[in-house]
C-alpha cells in the first residue's frame, strides 16, 4: 500500500507532476502544430492542460494522453514521477530512443498505450513490476531484445501487445501460468523463436492469438484446443511441423484459422464442424497437407474464405462443396486434385473468386451464375 501513500500524502508531489510534465515538454524536439508549445505553459494549472486529467483530492496527474500530435522526441526519464498516473497513451507520434526504466516506479499504471512510435532498445525489466497493468500495447515500434518473462505474470493483464517489432528469444514455457484474463495476445512480425509453449492452453479466455511472421518452429500444440474462447488463430509464416491437432476443432468460438506458409503435414483433421462452427476464415496455403479433402469440411456452413493452394492434397473434390453458400474466397490451386471440377460450384452464390489451376483436373468449368466472378484456370 506504500504507492497509495505515495500518491495522496503530500501536496509538495503535485509540483513533482508539473515538474515531470515540463521535463516531457522539454525533450519534445519537434510539435508540428506547436500545440504542447503553447498549451503546456506554467501560466496555467497543469491540469488544464491538454491531454491532461487529474483527479483525487489532490489534483495529480491520472490521465495523460497525447496520441495522435505528431510529436517527435525521446520520452523524459521524470515520466517516472508522475505516481498517482492510471493512463498513459503516446501513441501515433514519433517518439524515438528507449523506454525509460523508470516507469517501472508507476505502479498505479493500468494501460500502456505506445503503438506507432520508433521507439527502440528493449522492453524494460522494470514493467515486470507494474502489477495493476491491464493493457501494454507497444505494437508498431523498433524494439529489440527478448521480452522480460516477468510481464506474463502481471495477472491483471486483458491485452498484450507486441506486435511489429524486432523482438527475439522464446516464450518461457509457463507463459500462462498467471494471466487468467488475458484476452489478445499479439507477437506478430518479430524474430521470435522456439517451440510454442503448450502452456498457451491455459489462458483460457483468450480470443485472439497472433503468433504469425516469426521463426517458431516445432508443432502446434494440442493444449490450444483448451482455449475454449478463441476466436483468432494466426500462426502463419513460421516453420512450424507436425500435424494439425484436431483439438482445435473442440474450439467452438473459432472464426479464423491462419497457418499460411509454414512446413504443417499429414491429412487434415476430421470433423472440422462437427460443433456448431462458426468457422468463417481458413488458410492453409503453402503447407505439406496431403491425402483427400474431406467432405466433413464442407460441413463449415460460415466459411467465406478457404485457401488450400499449395499443399499435397489428392482425390476429388466433393460435390458437398456446394454446402459452402457463405463462400466468396476458394483457393484450390497448387495441388493434386484430380477428377471433374464439381457444378455444384455453380450454385455458390456469394462466390467471388476461384483459383483451381495447376491441378489435375478434367471436364469444363462450370458456368457460374454470379456476374463479375473471376475463375483462373491458366
Ligand atoms: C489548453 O488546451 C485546453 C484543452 O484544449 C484548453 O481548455 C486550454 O484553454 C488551453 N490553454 C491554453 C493556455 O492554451
Ligand atoms: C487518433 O486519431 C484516430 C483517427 O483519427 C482516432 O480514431 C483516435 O480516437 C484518435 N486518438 C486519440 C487518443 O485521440
Ligand atoms: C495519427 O495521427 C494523425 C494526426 O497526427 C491522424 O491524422 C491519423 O489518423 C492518426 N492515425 C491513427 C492510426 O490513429
Ligand atoms: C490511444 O491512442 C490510439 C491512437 O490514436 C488509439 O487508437 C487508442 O484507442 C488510444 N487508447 C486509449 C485507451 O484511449
Ligand atoms: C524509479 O526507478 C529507477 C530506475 O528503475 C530506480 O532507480 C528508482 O529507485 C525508482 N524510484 C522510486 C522512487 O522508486
Ligand atoms: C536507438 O535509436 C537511436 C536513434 O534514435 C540510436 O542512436 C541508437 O543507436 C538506437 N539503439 C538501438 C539499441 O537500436
Ligand atoms: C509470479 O507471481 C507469483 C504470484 O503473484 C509469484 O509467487 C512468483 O514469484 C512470480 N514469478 C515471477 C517469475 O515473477
Ligand atoms: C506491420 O508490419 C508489416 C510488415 O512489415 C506491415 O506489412 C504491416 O503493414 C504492419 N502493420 C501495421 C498495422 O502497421
Ligand atoms: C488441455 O489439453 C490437453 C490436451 O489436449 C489435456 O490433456 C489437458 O487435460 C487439458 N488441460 C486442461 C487444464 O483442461
Ligand atoms: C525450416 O525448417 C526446415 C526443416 O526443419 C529447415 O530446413 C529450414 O531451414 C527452416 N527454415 C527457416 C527459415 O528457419
Ligand atoms: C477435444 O478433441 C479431442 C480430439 O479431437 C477429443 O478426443 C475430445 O473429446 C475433445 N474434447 C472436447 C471437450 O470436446
Ligand atoms: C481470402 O484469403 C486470401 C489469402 O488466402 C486473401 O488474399 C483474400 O484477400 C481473402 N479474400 C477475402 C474476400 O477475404
Amino acid at each position: 500500500m506504500l504507492y497509495l501513500l505515495m500518491c495522496v500524502v503530500a501536496s509538495v508531489v503535485s509540483s513533482t507532476d508539473e515538474y515531470a510534465l515540463l521535463a516531457l515538454k522539454s525533450l519534445i524536439t519537434s510539435n508540428s502544430n506547436e500545440i504542447l508549445a503553447k498549451n503546456w505553459s506554467q501560466g496555467a494549472s497543469y491540469c488544464n492542460w491538454i491531454g491532461i486529467t487529474c483527479g483525487g483530492r489532490h489534483q495529480r496527474v491520472r490521465r495523460l494522453n497525447i496520441a495522435n500530435m505528431s510529436l517527435r522526441g525521446t520520452i523524459a526519464k521524470e515520466i517516472g514521477q508522475l505516481s498517482c498516473l492510471r493512463s498513459l497513451n503516446i501513441s501515433n507520434n514519433s517518439f524515438h530512443g528507449f523506454i525509460p526504466n523508470e516507469m517501472g516506479n508507476l505502479s498505479q499504471l493500468r494501460e500502456i498505450e505506445m503503438q506507432d512510435n520508433e521507439l527502440n532498445g528493449s522492453i524494460p525489466t522494470s514493467f515486470g513490476f507494474l502489477k495493476s497493468l491491464r493493457n501494454l500495447n507497444l505494437f508498431q515500434n523498433r524494439l529489440s531484445g527478448e521480452i522480460p518473462n516477468r510481464i506474463f505474470n502481471l495477472s491483471y493483464l486483458v491485452k498484450i501487445s507486441f506486435g511489429n517489432n524486432s523482438l527475439s528469444g522464446n516464450l518461457p514455457i509457463d507463459i500462462c501460468n498467471n494471466l487468467p484474463k488475458l484476452e489478445t495476445l499479439i507477437i506478430s512480425s518479430n524474430q521470435i523463436s522456439g517451440n510454442i509453449p503448450p502452456s498457451l492452453g491455459k489462458c483460457t479466455n483468450l480470443k485472439l492469438l497472433s503468433l504469425s511472421r516469426n521463426f517458431f518452429t516445432g508443432g502446434i500444440p494440442m493444449e490450444i484446443g483448451n482455449m475454449s474462447k478463441l476466436q483468432y488463430l494466426r500462426l502463419g509464416m513460421n516453420n512450424l511441423t507436425g500435424g494439425l491437432p484436431s483439438t482445435i476443432f473442440n474450439i467452438s468460438s473459432l472464426l479464423e484459422l491462419s497457418l499460411e506458409f509454414n512446413q504443417i503435414s499429414g491429412k487434415f483433421p476430421k470433423d472440422p464442424c462437427n460443433k456448431p462452427a462458426m468457422l468463417e476464415y481458413l488458410d492453409l496455403r503453402y503447407n505439406k497437407f496431403h491425402g483427400e479433402i474431406l467432405t466433413s469440411l464442407f460441413q463449415c456452413h460460415a466459411l467465406q474464405n478457404l485457401s488450400t493452394e499449395g499443399n499435397e492434397f489428392t482425390g476429388s473434390i466433393p460435390n458437398e462443396i456446394g454446402n459452402l453458400s457463405a463462400l466468396q474466397w476458394l483457393s484450390l490451386d497448387e495441388n493434386g486434385f484430380s477428377g471433374s471440377i464439381p457444378n455444384e460450384i455453380g450454385n455458390l452464390s456469394a462466390l467471388q473468386f476461384v483459383y483451381i489451376d495447376s491441378n489435375i483436373l478434367t471436364g469444363t468449368y462450370p458456368l457460374l451464375s454470379n456476374f463479375g466472378t473471376q475463375f483462373s484456370v491458366c
